[in-house]
């Protein structure tokens, strides 16, 4: 897993828990004196624990930590690659161009050995899409979360209508994307 998640983990216990925490947390979850640079790729049992330790410390489930996580991380994401992300998009443009234009593009780039997931998205109906989740980390909850995450950016809402496990093993989930009813992050376009 890619350290620019795990040193924004890092942010969000510290947002969320209070600073001290992270070092407990880490000790927990038997990564004591563990740093995470934003630039290197770390094993991914390393998120597992930490999510894992945070779940049973806090008594939030793990999705609810990744949906929290998820929606949290986003606008500093956005602030870091700003540049490459062109200012007339908004919600539905974001989330149909996350595949080819962020994770495969900015990320493998950049890591060639970042092992982004697949999140295929498509707009089914107006403002209704379909998100394909595939990944070997199974966090679906993370990419609902960064979705609405997105969402919030643009001052929208993103409701989960519908989730399932397809025969492949892909998750599918169906947004609703509710606009302007958000409160638009500063500098969103
Ligand atoms: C500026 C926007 C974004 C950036 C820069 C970004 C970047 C990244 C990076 C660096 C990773 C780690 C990949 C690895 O270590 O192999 C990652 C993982 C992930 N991203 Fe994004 N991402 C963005 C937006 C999104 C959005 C909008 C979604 C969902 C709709 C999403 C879903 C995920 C998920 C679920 C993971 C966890 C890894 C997995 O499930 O395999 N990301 N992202």
């Amino acid at each position: 897993m890619h350290g620019v998640i795990l040193s924004h983990l890092k942010q969000w216990v510290g947002e969320r828990f209070g600073a001290e925490t992270w070092d407990l947390l880490l000790t927990r979850a038997g990564l004591e004196g563990r740093l995470y640079a934003p630039i290197k790729l770390y094993p991914d049992e390393d998120l597992d624990a930490l999510v894992k330790t945070a779940s049973d410390m806090t008594g939030l489930s793990s999705d609810e930590i990744l949906v929290d996580f998820g929606a949290w991380v986003i606008p500093p994401l956005i602030n870091m690659y700003r540049a490459i992300i062109p200012s007339h998009w908004g919600t539905v443009d974001f989330l149909l161009n996350v595949e080819d234009h962020i994770h495969e593009k900015v990320v493998k780039m950049k890591n060639p050995d970042a092992r982004p997931p697949k999140v295929r998205v498509a707009e089914i109906e107006d403002d209704l899409l379909q998100l394909d989740y595939t990944s070997h980390r199974n966090m679906c909850a993370l990419a609902i979360g960064c979705a609405q995450g997105v969402a919030g950016y643009y001052g929208d809402r993103l409701d989960v209508e519908e989730q399932r496990t397809l025969p492949s093993g892909s998750q599918r989930v169906i947004l609703r994307v509710q606009r302007g009813v958000g409160q638009a992050a500063a500098g969103a376009a």
